[in-house]
């Protein structure tokens, strides 16, 4: 079983909406998912309920600080091949114990000056317990006339300071991910084939290559963020 947490110290960032997005993306390529919730306002648990007509999974379970290590184990013994931790915006003790149960964390921030500062002492914290992760840009504004926007653009830069991978595919502001979250589903079930889904699709094979690197497959191009 692998690991996967999603992190940022402000709220509204994108966590509840990549947890449940990356949850479901390993659901449709075979692998079981578990979402479990540190954040008491249990937004996952919203898009379970309407999401119970039409998948019984992935299932949600609800968690409180210092019960991740218990958690992790009781889901690993029931063959769950992939745990998303969805967190709040936390303390950093919070924020650390996720971060040590995880193999791979994503850090998820909005092209916002604001975003930026909050996620300086998230990514110390990933560096300091040597744990692999990810930043991902999301709500970054459409490209316009086909050129991207220079907050994308100095929000890249900024992270690339940082000293921890970029995602090289974000998502990009769009009606889609809200729609679907909405109905309980992912923007690859409620609108398959469409931009959204296509980059889901793209982030979910680098989630997987940086889970499971020896299974790294090919897909479909997405037009990276900012090239
Ligand atoms: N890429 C996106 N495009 C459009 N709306 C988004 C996107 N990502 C998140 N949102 C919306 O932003 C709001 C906050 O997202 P949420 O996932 O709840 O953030 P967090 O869990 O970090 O507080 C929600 O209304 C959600 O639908
Ligand atoms: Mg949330």
């Amino acid at each position: 079983m692998r690991t996967l947490s999603i992190l940022s110290r402000k709220g509204g960032t994108g966590k509840t909406t990549l947890a449940v997005h990356m949850a479901v993306a390993a659901e449709l390529r075979g692998k079981r998912s578990t979402l479990i919730d540190l954040d008491p306002q249990l937004s996952t648990f919203e898009w379970r309920k309407a999401r119970l007509g039409h998948s019984p999974t992935p299932e949600v379970a609800e968690a409180k600080v210092g019960s991740l290590f218990t958690q992790r184990l009781a889901a690993a013994r029931t063959g769950v091949d992939l745990l998303v931790i969805d967190t709040r915006p936390s303390t950093d003790l919070e924020c650390a114990e996720a971060v040590r149960w995880s193999d791979l964390c994503l850090i998820v921030v909005r092209p916002s000056f604001f975003d930026l500062k909050a996620i300086v002492r998230t990514a110390e914290l990933v560096r300091q317990l040597n744990k692999k992760a990810l930043f991902v840009i999301n709500q970054a504004p459409s490209r316009r006339n086909g050129e991207e926007v220079q907050a994308v653009i100095d929000t890249y830069e900024s992270l690339i300071g940082l000293n921890l991978p970029v995602a090289p595919v974000g998502l990009r502001y769009r009606a889609a991910y809200q729609n679907a979250v909405r109905l309980g589903k992912s923007v690859e079930e409620a609108e398959p084939g469409s931009l959204a889904a296509q980059e889901v699709a793209a982030l979910w094979r680098l989630v997987q290559d940086g889970l499971w690197p020896n299974l790294a497959e090919q897909g479909d191009e997405v037009q990276a963020l900012v090239s």
